[in-house]
């Protein structure tokens, strides 16, 4: 194997007034560990309270449901965000959140806002995007693959355990009894031993029942606080066209086919 650290030739410890201490190179293999294991797409590692911007949420919108402006919506949910990564590094039973909201409106954005902040401080936690999680699960049942390759029990363990799990689209897509169960027990595991959950998801919380089951919305509820995003404009498009507008080659309105 090749020799990577040049400070201490990959021994792990350098010497410091004599005494042996970690070299710096272990840190950042934890560190990377942390990031890797995370499964945080390199894309959402952007994603930080410092780059949200409050001007995709309008002010003249108003959440008929509860009163208040889109942006004030925003504000609330961000510092929900703010909070939960104060209190997680104080409480590792805090209170998970919920973000619903259309599709664009920055659910995923702000929940990743979290999960950055939290890595920069080494906490453990999975990012998992529910449809490919369940994919991964169902894939254990493939008879063509490796034996090396992750068991179901693996996959669900590390849900259930991880200090933190964002559970990213746990939207409304076909859910199967099968599919419920494995959510559920993700859910049930996380409740009993008070480990949050951050979840962001397209169902609005009346019809998160039809969608999840009776059992896992009433825990989803017991663990989370609910926050809302909405936009009157999906801020993909949006950008799309901030975009095309800082780029004359593609002038807003025209093709790119
Ligand atoms: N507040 C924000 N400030 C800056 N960029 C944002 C903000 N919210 C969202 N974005 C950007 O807009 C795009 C859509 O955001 P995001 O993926 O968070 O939406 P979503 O609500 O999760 O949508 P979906 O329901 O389709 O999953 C992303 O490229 C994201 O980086
Ligand atoms: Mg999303
Ligand atoms: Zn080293």
């Amino acid at each position: 194997m090749s020799v990577i650290c040049q400070i201490c030739g990959d021994r792990g410890i350098v010497l410091k007034n004599e005494i042996a201490v970690p070299c710096s190179c272990v840190k950042q293999k934890r560190t990377d560990k942390i990031y890797r294991d995370s499964r945080l797409p390199k894309k959402l590692l952007g994603c930080t309270l410092d780059n949200f911007n409050f001007k995709y949420y309008a002010n003249n919108c108003v959440d008929l449901e509860k009163g208040i402006t889109y942006y004030e919506l925003a504000r609330l949910a961000f510092q929900a965000a703010k909070n939960f990564i104060a209190d997680f590094q104080k409480d590792p039973n805090a209170d998970g959140l919920l973000f619903t909201g259309q599709v664009g409106s920055g659910k995923t954005f702000l929940a990743c806002c979290i999960a950055n902040a939290l890595l920069k401080t080494r906490q453990g936690l999975l990012f998992a995007v529910v449809p490919d999680l369940l994919d991964q699960i169902r894939f254990t049942y493939d008879p063509g693959r490796g034996p090396d390759e992750l068991t179901e029990s693996g996959i669900l363990d590390t849900a259930r355990r991880i200090p933190l799990l964002i559970l990213d689209d746990l939207g409304a897509h076909n859910y199967t009894e099968w599919t419920r169960n494995r959510i559920y027990s993700i859910i049930n595991y996380r409740l009993n031993h008070r480990l949050p959950v951050i979840v962001t998801t397209n169902i609005v919380l009346e019809d998160l029942e039809e969608y999840l089951g009776e059992r896992t919305t009433s825990r989803l509820l017991e663990m989370c606080r609910p926050y809302r995003l909405l936009v009157d404009l999906d801020i993909r498009v949006i950008r799309r066209k901030e975009r095309d507008l800082g780029n004359p080659a593609f002038p807003v309105g025209r093709s790119r086919s």
